[in-house]
Formats: structure tokens, sequence, C-alpha cells
């Protein structure tokens, strides 16, 4: 940990997690939880759950779970320390001066001076732009159209074409070789040591926090390869970066525009569309996806309107889809890039194929189509046909119809005709489902015994639901079970916290959840643990029953645990005693 755990503990009980969630996600109360669309998945009603008094949230759909900090940290995809950062800032606390562990403040310190180099590579690009040897690359930007102010506001640069005056810059500064290399922009090799861009022009590359994590360079005029991009550092991983979002973040907009390039991005921009964005050198990534689904759930795609163009919207559209986002593509025809289009034909006649961009949907129909000539019978009935399979994509039958029936009207295919094949491909298809095969008999075996551990596991899980959502039981079991009586060891480590928070009169799941915060694993399933509910539509009588049956069931597991487990024959007497008694005992719940 980087913070006392006093401090972390601060900074989360000022923090109501009601109040920080509403911030980004809109909640209604209902009974003691408010409820609200889960910002980690696509749903279309509210299974996304805030509790006040557990100070925690969980979704019933996806099993997102956690306390006011993970909220932070998934996000707005922080470390640990920057949302406790954030959350501090929020409510006024001043951190102490961190504690870092050695080997945690040597990460951090890297990463940090590794973006300090960044910047300060971004600023020496950006006055050479501006200097006597710079004038080649501000020409060629000027070329191109740029304002000085879309150069500013993006630090356009240049690189020298010297070999390697950024790294003595760097140097000079007082960076050792080691540090240097592993920012990606020097090549140290016994010959010697070079810059890695040199004679380009220079895209610094931002996160969303406006920081420099890379760079792109182009040459400036023909020549390969055409761009040269940073490569992956502790700061860069470009599967979860995406050029411009810095600034498309604050935009207006609800939806985005995401591109193929550096130039498009500038150019939107530009022109007034600060809602762009691009993916860099790289195929679009669900990573990217998930960061834009943060900001928004419409994208429309301006990739080229080549084939590699047209390639990558169709491999992008699903990615897109998979996290909820709803996409449309636009046409740029006649033009490349929205970069050249918008230098044709300006930004209104851009805004205009805005609002004529196709519905993801129908534009990979458009495309299926191309590959059968329709004016022979038979291609055009196997076109049919690929388009029937592909309705089928949509489970629910009402977005089916509204599909059939606007890509019959686009076409020209007799919507009943169409309708029709859809449903008996549906049913032709539905019908294939291969049965599910009884297995062998260790199969057999082997599922019996895994769900035998289930069970056991299942009613210490219970009991522990039971005992956070009405501590009033803890008097009920004293006497039977106690914390070591939960085997399963994850258990046993959050049985031994509810208990001892409740002999202290201070049950704070919320807290007892930050001990698991390293492992993914173990917190998801402890942050279920706190946030499953019990049955309410049991009546008294039955709840009375499952929940004698669950206490004593954890006793017994426990029981023939130790008496597998014991050491001598006196221990083994004694659970057989134990064991004995178990069975009359009674356990009520009032
Ligand atoms: N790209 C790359 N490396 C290359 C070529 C392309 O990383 N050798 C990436 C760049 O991010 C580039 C994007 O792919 O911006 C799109 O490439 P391309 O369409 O070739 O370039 P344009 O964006 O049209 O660039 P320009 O207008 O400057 O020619
Ligand atoms: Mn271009």
């Amino acid at each position: 940990m980087y913070y006392p755990e006093e401090i972390i503990e601060e900074v989360r009980m000022r923090n109501d997690i009601v109040d920080v969630i509403s911030g980004y996600v809109k909640l209604q109360k209902k009974g003691s939880n408010y409820f609200g669309l889960c910002p980690f998945h696509n749903e279309k009603s509210p299974s996304f759950s805030v509790s006040p008094q557990k100070q925690m949230y969980y979704c019933f759909g996806c099993g997102a779970g956690g306390n006011v900090i993970t909220f932070a940290m998934e996000y707005e995809n922080y470390t640990f320390s920057e949302a406790v950062k954030m959350l501090a800032d929020r409510a006024g606390i001043k951190l102490p001066e961190v504690e870092y562990s050695k080997e945690e403040r040597a990460k951090a310190d890297k990463r940090s001076t590794l973006l300090e180099i960044n910047k300060l590579a971004a600023n020496y690009f950006y006055y050479q732009l501006h200097q006597p040897q710079g004038k080649i690359g501000y020409d060629y930007f000027k070329r191109r159209a740029l304002s000085d102010d879309i150069i500013r506001r993006f630090g356009l640069g240049f690189a020298n074409k010297t070999s390697s005056d950024l790294y003595h810059y760097l140097r000079s500064k007082g960076y050792q070789d080691d540090i240097l290399r592993d920012s990606g922009l020097v090549t140290i090799e016994e010959r010697g040591t070079y810059d890695k861009f040199w004679n380009r022009v220079m895209f610094p590359i931002m996160d969303v926090n406006n920081r420099v994590i890379g760079f792109g360079g182009r040459v400036m005029g023909d020549g390969e390869p055409k761009y040269l991009n940073s490569p992956e550092t502790m700061v860069f991983d470009k599967s979860r970066s995406l050029y411009g979002l810095n600034y498309a973040r604050t935009s207006r907009e609800k939806y985005m525009l995401a591109c193929e390039g550096y130039m498009d991005v500038i150019a939107m921009h530009q022109a007034g569309f600060t809602n762009a964005v691009a993916s860099l050198g790289t195929a679009f990534t669900t990573q990217h996806a998930m960061l834009l689904k943060r900001y928004t759930d419409q994208v429309i795609l301006t990739y080229d309107s080549d084939g590699a163009g047209v390639k990558a919207a169709l491999r992008a559209i699903p990615i897109l889809k998979e996290v909820g986002i709803s996409t449309k593509v636009l046409n740029l025809k006649p033009y490349k890039d929205p970069d050249e289009f918008i230098k044709n034909l300006g930004a209104d006649a851009f805004r205009e194929r805005i609002s004529q961009a196709k519905n993801s949907f129908l534009f990979e129909i458009n495309v299926l189509k191309r590959d059968f000539a329709l004016d022979d019978p038979e291609q055009k009935t196997k076109f049919y046909n690929a388009v029937a399979r592909k309705l089928l994509e949509f489970s629910e039958a009402l977005e089916r119809d509204n599909y059939t029936q606007a890509v019959a009207r686009e076409h020209y295919i007799p919507y009943e005709d169409l309708r029709r094949l859809v449903n008996r491909l549906g049913s032709q298809l539905s019908g294939m489902q291969p049965k599910p095969s009884s297995g062998s008999y260790e199969k057999r075996e082997k599922k019996k015994k895994t769900e035998k551990e289930d069970g056991i596991r299942q009613s210490q899980r219970l009991l522990l639901t039971w005992l956070i959502e009405r501590p009033q039981l803890f008097e009920k079991i004293e006497g039977i079970v106690g914390p070591d009586d939960f085997i399963e060891p994850l258990y046993h480590q959050v049985a031994k916290m509810v208990f001892e928070d409740h002999a202290q009169g201070n049950l704070n799941p919320a807290r007892i959840l930050n001990h698991f915060i390293n492992d993914e694993e173990q917190y998801k399933e402890v942050a279920a643990l706190f946030n499953a509910s019990l049955k309410e539509s049991l009546n008294n009588e039955e709840q009375q029953k499952a929940f004698s049956e669950t206490v004593l069931r954890v006793r017994k597991n426990s029981l023939d645990y130790a008496s597998r487990n014991a050491a001598d024959i006196a221990e083994l007497q004694k659970i057989i005693r134990e064991q004995a008694a178990l069975k009359t005992l009674h356990v009520t719940i009032d």
C-alpha cells in the first residue's frame, strides 16, 4: 500500500459512496438502496445497486462490485493511489507524503520520470519547430493547412535532422542512459546512440489527463515508414490509448467520431469536430471500446473509404457493440479520409455526412451485398439467406423486426418474405443445437464431487451474507459457529474480520473489502458476498428453516473436516461427540 491504512480508511469514510457515484450514474432510491444503469456493462434496466449502509456498489448483472475507491479505479481507470488521491482531494483531506515500499517507489518513480522525459521531449520538439532548422516541418504543417492555434493545441513539433540531439539534450537535463533507453526515444548501441525520431514532424500522444505518453513522427514527404510510433513503454500502451481523447472527452456532443489517423483527428478538431479520436498504428481493441464507453455510447466511424478502412470498420463494429456502444458509419466518398474530405468540401459538408451516417448493421449488409451478383437469381437467393442469417444476430424479437423492416426497405426485399425467411432459418438453427450429452462416468462423478464442494462453500457464503445483512443473528449462533468453522480459506479470512468487527460493534464491509484490493479474483468474490441479498420472498417459517439449516451445515462441514484431520484418538472422540450433539441442536432467528 502506498498510504497508511488509517488514511485510506479516512478517505473512504469521508466520501459517501452515493454522493460519489451520483456524479457518474443517475441513481434512484428503491427501499434502502439506490439503483441505476450499470456503467460497467450494457443494460437497459437498472441492476446496478449502491448501498449507503454498506458503502458499497454491486451490479447484479455483471458482478462488478466494490467500495468507493474501487469505483474510482474502475470508472476512471485510476491506479489505487490515483483513486485515493482523487477522493482525498474531493473530501479536502491532505494526504501525507506517500510511504512507498522500495519496489513500489521505484516503479512509481520510474513512471513519473518517463512522463517527465516525454514532456521535455515534447517541449523540445515544439521548440525546434519554431527554429530556423525546423522551418521545413513548420512549412509542412502549413501546407497541410494547420493553423498556429491547432499546432499549439496538439503540441506538434519537429525532430531535427541531426541524429542524436534530443539524446544530448535529455542527458544535459540529468537523465541516465538506462531510463532514456526505456523511454523509447533513443536507441543505445555499441556503435553509438541515436534518437529514434529524426527529420520528422512530431505528434505527441497524450492520455486523458493530458500527460504525454508517446509520440508519432511523420516523414515530410514520401518515405518509409510514413509514420513511426513510440514503442510500448511503461507509460504507453497502444491498445488502451486513443489519440485526441483528452480533448474529445470534454466536447459536448453525445457521440464520438473515431478515425484512423493523427491528421484526421487534427483536421476534424480544427474544423470544430472536437469529439474525434483515433486508435494509432493498431487495430481497434476492446480496451479502446471500454475507454470510449466511459464517455459515450454512440460512435460514428469515420474510417478511410478504401478497402482497408472498410475492413477495419467491420472489425470495430462488433467490438463496440460488445461494450454497449451503438455505431454508425460515415461515408467519406469520394475522398479517402476525413482530412481530405474536410480540406475539399469543408466543415458544413462534413456535418451533413455526420447526419447521414449509416447505422452499422445496414452498413454491414451493404458490404455483404457486394459479394453477390444480384442479377443472377441464385445469387440473389443466397444474398437473402445471408441477410436473414445476419438478422438472427438480434436476439430480441422487436429489434430484429425493426431491422428486418429497415433492410427490406433499403434493398427492395418484400418485407413479409424476409420476415418468414428469418423465422424459418431461426427455427432451423435452434433445432440444430447439440443435445447435452450425459457424459462419462468419471465426468459425472467429478461433477457430483464439485457440486458437493460448491454446496459447502455456498453454505459458508450464505451464512456470511446472513450475518452481514442481519447482525442481530450473531447472538443466535454464539457457541455454535465461529470464524474457524469457515473452512474455505477466503471465507475464513473474511469471517475472521467480520466476527472481529462485530465484537467491536463496528461491522464495516467496505473496509473489510479493502484488504482484498490487490487480488482481483478475491476482491470480486468478497464484494459479491457482501452484496448478495437474502431472499425476502421467503416467509418467516421458511427463513427460520433456511437459517437453521445453513448454520448447522456450516458447523457440520467444519466438524467433518476436523475429523479428517484429527491428530489423535482423543481429539477424534471429542469431534464425534460434537457431531452427535449437533443433531439435537436448534437454531432460531427470533
Ligand atoms: N500508421 C502508422 N504507421 C504507418 C502508417 C500509418 O502508425 N506506417 C497509422 C498512423 O497513426 C496514421 C494511421 O495509421 O495516422 C493512418 O494511416 P494512413 O491512412 O496511411 O495515413 P493518414 O492518416 O492519411 O496520414 P497522412 O494524411 O499524413 O498521409
Ligand atoms: Mn490522410
